[in-house]
């Protein structure tokens, strides 16, 4: 059984994973909540919520929490919330997530990042505060932890139900795009995936220690997920 700590779990892909857990006998959850409201979402499949603001928390905090768990997901997000918690959660919270797993003697880290975070994705006028933030949140996970890492960079996240399909790749190899022609690379149709697919790829991710130091872009396709995160 392995226990993952799932940070931005009341989150819209998160939500989708923990469903994933309640039905998986190989699987529990901690799921870490900022509001106590959303505790009866996690209790009624049988997770434990753990109350905790990534913005006001300190590593420590953080590690005592992550405790006894094999595995942490990060998930959470600033969303559209402005560029103060852009870089205080998706930045800094990341980070804070990265040392305070190690302080907590997880070696096992998957994070949920952008799709592109590439020098090249920062000159966009749209989200170039949130592109950065991711850069340098992965860049942060490659270079400077003993993690045992994956990073997942999904298209353009959807709520239609899950198909169980995707199209996965390295950096740059799921789809050719010109960032010369388009001001707003993230409204390419062909990017989608549902936000399903991708806690469905997240549960995947979890039993194929092959995925370790890999970076796999995941967009809509063809192939089912399992099969597909097996030719990493
Ligand atoms: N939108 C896209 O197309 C897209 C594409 C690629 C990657 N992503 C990334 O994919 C990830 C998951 O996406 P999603 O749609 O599931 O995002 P989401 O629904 O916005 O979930 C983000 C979660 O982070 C939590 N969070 C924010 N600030 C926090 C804090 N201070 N302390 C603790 N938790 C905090 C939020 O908590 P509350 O529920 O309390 O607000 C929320 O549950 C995000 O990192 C996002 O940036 C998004």
């Amino acid at each position: 059984m392995k226990q993952v700590f799932v940070i931005g779990a009341h989150g819209k892909v998160a939500k989708h994973f923990a469903d994933f857990v309640a039905k998986n006998d190989n699987l529990s959850e901690k799921a870490m909540i900022r509001k106590s409201e959303q505790a009866d979402f996690f209790q009624e499949r049988q997770i434990e919520p753990v109350l905790l603001d990534l913005a006001a928390t300190d590593e420590d905090e953080l590690a005592k929490a992550m405790e006894g768990s094999d595995v942490v997901i990060f998930s959470a997000g600033a969303g559209g919330s402005g560029t103060d918690n852009i870089f205080t959660i998706d930045l800094d919270g990341a980070i804070k997530a990265m040392i305070a797993a190690e302080m907590a003697g997880i070696k096992r880290f998957i994070m949920v990042s952008t799709f592109r975070t590439g020098r090249e994705w920062m000159q966009q006028d749209t989200l170039r505060s949130y592109t950065i933030a991711k850069h340098y949140a992965d860049e942060w996970l490659r270079n400077r932890t003993e993690l045992d890492w994956t990073i997942v960079h999904p298209g353009v996240l959807i709520d239609e139900p899950g198909t169980g399909k995707v199209k996965v790749g390295g950096v740059g190899e799921v789809a050719d795009i010109d960032l010369s022609l388009t001001d707003n690379a993230f409204g390419d149709v062909d990017l989608q995936v549902p936000r399903q697919d991708i806690a469905h790829v997240l549960q995947a991710i979890l039993f194929m220690d092959s995925t370790i130091g890999k970076e796999i872009e995941v967009i809509q396709g063809e192939t089912p997920i399992e099969e597909a995160i097996q030719t990493i």
